[in-house]
């Protein structure tokens, strides 16, 4: 049966733990869903791990569309989650509804994803009321990178932490179906899941959250850039591809592929004709 928003708000209430992956294309998409994770993020991590930006803010909403229909048609039972690409939904309220509307109409999302707290609620609202479902994100949000001045962990000090709280409730009053909790203290994550009825995805953010997302390439050691201190390696693919690759150069060089399973035949009587 196909995840909704519901399941997922369902699976905080009986605390079964919300697992949540990064995917870009079919293939993968698919393998994820075989192993029964309860939703996919089309995430516009896509533009540094799948197109090597250095940051998100580049992402297009052609590139979120694409990529998100590939992920769709994977998808027989993970919730589909999109992000919403930066300046998609920043500069107004229509703007953001009408990208939206086009993740889901034409990428075929089942809901969308914004980073932001209070300045981005109106936005979250409007989406909501158009019955297209809307994840929060607060914390680390690499939109901000700039304005961050850097990748780093949210909310240490006072200020900063009561901020991400009252951001938080502001999302969930907002309408938000659950927000994702990037790069805050463990602790502060806890107090905010508690504090919160909408699930909390958290990456970088303990085990206090009801649920968690990685970008699957950090976690199969398929990034070549530094991977942060949040992303457990569960698995070294990575090294698995390179040492195919090796291989396959390594035989054809020697002749050794293709070999006799590998080719197609033709009648002898055939060829000698051709020589003729
Ligand atoms: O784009 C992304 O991969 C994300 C997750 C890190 C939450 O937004
Ligand atoms: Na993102």
């Amino acid at each position: 049966m196909k995840n909704t928003v519901v399941t997922l708000q369902q699976q905080k209430l009986s605390r079964d733990k919300i697992t949540m992956l990064t995917a870009y294309d079919f293939s993968t998409a698919k393998l994820m869903d075989d192993s029964g994770i309860n939703a996919l993020l089309v995430g516009d991590s896509l533009g540094m791990v799948m197109l090597g930006y250095e940051d998100t803010l580049s992402v297009t909403m052609e590139d979120m569309i694409h990529h998100s229909k590939a992920v769709a048609r994977a998808a027989k039972r993970a919730l589909v989650v999109t992000d919403m690409p930066f300046m998609s939904y920043q500069i107004s309220v229509q703007d953001a509804l009408y990208n939206a509307g086009r993740l889901v109409k034409e990428g075929h999302a089942q809901s969308v994803k914004l980073e932001g707290g209070e300045e981005i609620c109106p936005q979250i609202k409007a989406i909501t009321q158009a019955a297209i479902p809307v994840m929060g994100h607060l914390g680390l949000t690499p939109q901000s990178v700039n304005a961050f001045g850097g990748f780093k962990v949210q909310g240490r000090d006072e200020e900063a932490a009561r901020r991400i709280i009252n951001s938080a409730l502001a999302v969930e009053q907002a309408g938000a179906f659950a927000v994702v909790l990037e790069c805050v203290p463990a602790t502060l994550a806890t107090l905010i899941s508690e504090c919160l009825t909408i699930p909390t995805i958290g990456i970088g953010a303990g085990a206090g959250c009801d649920g968690q997302v990685l970008v699957y390439q950090d976690m199969l050691g398929l990034y070549g850039g530094i991977a942060p201190k949040f992303a457990k390696q569960f698995n070294n693919v990575g090294e698995q591809m390179k040492a195919g690759f090796d291989s396959y150069i390594r035989e054809i060089k020697s002749g050794s592929f293709p070999a006799e399973e590998h080719i197609f035949r033709i009648d002898d009587a055939i060829m000698a004709k051709l020589q003729r």
